[in-house]
């Protein structure tokens, strides 16, 4: 191998059955419909059941997208599983991916980085197979960030969703696939979301536990500011990469935090709203899963065709942030 373009061979989604209404938070915290629906767009979002993990939806994403890029399991050399909330803590959550499809010949492990953990998943993956060093390669987004949601902090309980979204990625034509790909990050910013208990810093204990020192903490005020810039400079930056400008992007898929982080992105990239896919009303923020779940979504309702240039950006706790263009 070797100057192998890569692109995205096959998709697939998932999420739980279980839906949270605004209606019914508005029992939970003070708040109202009215509220969450201007301040972020969101409707509904995914809650697991109790005994429905992580693994379980990234697994049904990963089959669908492996039935759809027709490849055999065997086949894959690398599994990289994007989430901030997995199964446990040892084992990766990649292996236990890995083991239940049988994908026995791949390297599998998790990546850290929030939000943007499917875009760092397919940068890592696009620069293995331009390597050499893969030929196929699982990129997955599963989270079940509902069992770190604090269901008394109405600031951020209101947000948070569940669910999955997969992607093959392997060798493709040139001129197509993976045209430019950029992932970033800056600790300064580390406390702007962040969930302090139950690592070796502050090890989990009743005491840690009655305090919810596990739940996610948010300075979601000053997250939106650095989200909308960072989320717009690595546009430009993979556009002006491949020679290219927004005018020219067929289809943008931020990922879904707020509705209004996406209106003010796709007004500073001036992409009108008819190119901008959102489905923030009826999955809320499902951090990593979110940008694989919308693309899959996007693929199976006809949005996404041959030649397509699709846009993805963007931007989580780390912070992190990232972008992706894709001739499809
Ligand atoms: N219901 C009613 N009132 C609320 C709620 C709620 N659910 N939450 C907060 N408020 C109140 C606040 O207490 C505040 O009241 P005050 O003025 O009396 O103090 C008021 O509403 C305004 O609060 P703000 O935080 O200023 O509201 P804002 O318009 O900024 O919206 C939000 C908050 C939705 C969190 C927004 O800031 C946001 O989306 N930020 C970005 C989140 C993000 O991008 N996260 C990163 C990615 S996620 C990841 O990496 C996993």
């Amino acid at each position: 191998m070797g100057n192998v373009n890569a692109g995205i061979l096959g998709t697939g989604h998932a999420y739980p059955q279980g839906i949270l209404t605004n209606a019914e938070l508005e029992k939970l915290v003070e708040t109202s419909d009215e509220w969450i629906t201007t301040r972020t767009g969101i409707k509904q979002r995914r809650k697991a059941a109790p005994g429905e993990y992580t693994s379980m939806f990234a697994v049904r994403a990963a089959r669908q997208a492996i039935e759809r890029a027709r490849i055999d399991p065997m086949e894959i050399d690398l599994i990289l599983c994007a989430t901030v909330s997995p199964d446990q803590i040892l084992p990766s959550t990649g292996c236990i991916i890995q083991a239940e499809l049988g994908a026995n010949k791949a390297a599998a492990m998790d990546i850290v980085a929030a939000c943007s953990g499917f875009l760092y998943g397919l940068t890592l993956a696009d620069s293995m197979i331009r390597a050499g060093q893969a030929r196929y390669c699982l990129v997955i987004g599963a989270e079940v960030l509902t069992r770190y949601v604090d269901y008394t902090d109405r600031a951020t309980c209101v947000l948070f969703g569940d669910g999955a979204g997969a992607a093959v990625v392997g060798p493709v034509e040139t001129g197509k696939g993976i045209l430019a790909a950029r992932i970033r990050s800056d600790g300064r910013y580390l406390e702007q979301l962040y969930s302090p208990g139950g690592g070796t810093r502050i090890p989990a204990t009743a005491e840690t536990l009655a305090a919810g020192d596990h739940f996610f903490k948010m300075k979601g005020n000053e997250l939106f500011k650095v989200a909308v810039r960072s989320m717009s400079e690595i546009s430009v930056e993979v556009l002006e990469e491949a020679g290219l400008k927004p005018d020219d992007v067929t289809l943008f898929i931020p990922h879904q935090a707020n509705q209004r982080i996406t209106d003010a992105v796709g007004n500073k990239l001036k992409v009108d709203e008819g190119r901008i896919y959102s489905n923030i009303s009826m999955h809320g923020n499902t951090s990593s899963a979110s940008i694989p779940i919308a693309l899959d979504e996007c693929v199976e309702a006809g949005r996404v065709k041959p030649d397509d240039l699709v846009l993805m950006a963007s931007f989580g706790g780390g912070v992190t942030w990232g972008g992706v263009l894709v001739r499809w």
